[in-house]
């Protein structure tokens, strides 16, 4: 079946009518559609040091497990006999418009799941129409990325550092980029307590994976000391020159010698984090550029409140997926007070979405548009950009007919009155 002989408002029929004639001949989808069937098949895809890291979350993983459980106790209420054959799932944010009111979330070292990482996400993300917001911890530079996506539209999020004269450079590197967004995180001002990485004693940057924002950046490599500053602990065991051999890998896709790769990692590490931000900090962000600002990683109403007194444009309601703070309430829980408090400001959602419903639960509760997280990055870990671009096809049929089958027409009329009332 072919776009030309289904009408292009209805993904869903779209997407089961390939999948269900495709299997007419014994053939099933390589990038499996359950959720579940979905983070199995990828964790068999990756490495143990892979799979922990992007699968693992926060301490005992509470958070994570109650992301989920927020979406199971909101049921849908769905209504019959309102004429929903024709649906427009299309959003518009700061002006442009999406075709769907999913954006792909910046998700760091995706050279862990798959050797194309981001490009092939950026070819995905052009290739299904959705956004893609550049993670500040890429394995590939913003330029490449922005290269491949034609007009698509991109974003950028930005970790804040603790040297200034870099931000200033990766926010000028965005907007040049033609970056639409910042997303500035602020769950991450420090990196979140996690036993998966923790047992295997492995964090990718210390191999100068996911760095490629960095180690490409004008202001970054002029400032990586000549000599490493000690960290008051040594490497230990075989794994070391495994290690080595990384470091090895990635200096030379850079033009970085050894030595130098070993002192850009410590100055990483001893830049990367930024905990003494306040909210008198947006204003210097503010300065450095035009496009509007979110925040990534709002909770609470209270700051939502302060952040409009703060001049951002955007929020985005985010425990980052449960990998920074355990024993959290899901982040679906949220969203209603942080939309409340919001005024006119777009609230995204991020966190715990797995499927087209997930899609429609966090909509009916005010969230504008959603960031789809770990989904995609397994389907890359299947089957690269092919595999990312099923997954984003399979959560923008089911949100179709998510929102068709609940007797509505058009994403922008879901709101609360599509749920079970509390
Ligand atoms: C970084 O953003 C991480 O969650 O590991």
């Amino acid at each position: 079946m072919t776009d030309k002989q289904m009408p292009a408002s209805s993904p869903g029929r779209l997407r089961q009518t390939e999948i269900f004639v495709t299997g007419v001949g014994g053939k099933r989808p390589r990038v499996p559609v359950s959720a579940e069937r979905l983070e199995a098949e990828a964790k068999r895809f990756m490495s143990r040091e892979a799979a922990a890291y992007v699968i693992g979350s926060a301490g005992t993983e509470a958070t994570a497990r109650a992301n989920r459980a927020a979406f199971d106790k909101r049921p849908i209420l769905p209504r019959v006999l309102r004429d929903v054959s024709k649906r427009d799932l299309s959003v518009t944010l700061f002006g442009r418009p999406h075709r769907a009111p999913i954006l792909l979330a910046p998700i760091g070292v995706l050279e862990l799941a798959h050797r194309d990482a981001d490009l092939a996400v950026a070819r995905a993300a052009r290739g299904e129409g959705v956004a893609f917001v550049f993670s500040n911890q890429a394995s590939v530079a913003m330029e490449k990325c922005a290269a491949a996506m034609g007009d698509a539209p991109r974003w950028f999020q930005l970790y804040w550092s603790s040297d200034d004269e870099f931000v200033r450079s990766v926010v000028r590197r965005a907007e040049n980029c033609g970056c639409e967004a910042i997303v500035l995180t602020l769950d991450t001002t420090l990196l979140g307590w996690r036993p998966r990485d923790l047992d295997l004693g492995y964090l990718p940057f210390l191999r100068g994976l996911g760095l490629a924002q960095y180690l490409g950046d004008p202001v970054f490599r002029e400032k990586i000391p000549p000599s490493p500053p000690e960290a008051g602990f040594r490497p230990k065991g075989l794994g070391i020159l495994k290690a080595a051999m990384s470091l090895r890998r990635k200096g030379k896709e850079f033009g970085l010698s050894m030595q130098q790769m070993r002192c850009a990692v410590a100055h990483f590490v001893a830049s990367y984090s930024r905990p003494d931000l306040t909210w008198n900090d947006i204003a210097r962000l503010r300065e450095m550029t035009k496009l509007p600002i979110l925040l990534k990683g709002v909770r609470s109403a209270d700051d939502a409140k302060l952040a409009a007194q703060h001049g951002v444009n955007g929020l985005i309601v985010s425990n980052h997926g449960g990998r920074q703070v355990d024993g959290e309430r899901g982040s679906l829980d949220n969203l209603p007070g942080v939309v409340a408090a919001a005024g006119n400001m777009p609230v995204l959602f991020d966190s715990g979405i797995r499927t087209g419903a997930d899609v429609f639960k966090a909509l009916a509760l005010g969230a504008k548009a959603v960031l789809l997280g770990r989904p995609y990055v397994y389907g890359l870990a299947l089957g690269g950009e092919a595999g990312a671009r099923d997954v984003i096809q399979n959560v923008i049929a089911e949100l179709d007919l998510t929102t068709a089958l609940a007797g509505v027409g058009a994403v922008s009329e879901i709101d609360r009155h599509c749920l079970v009332p509390e």
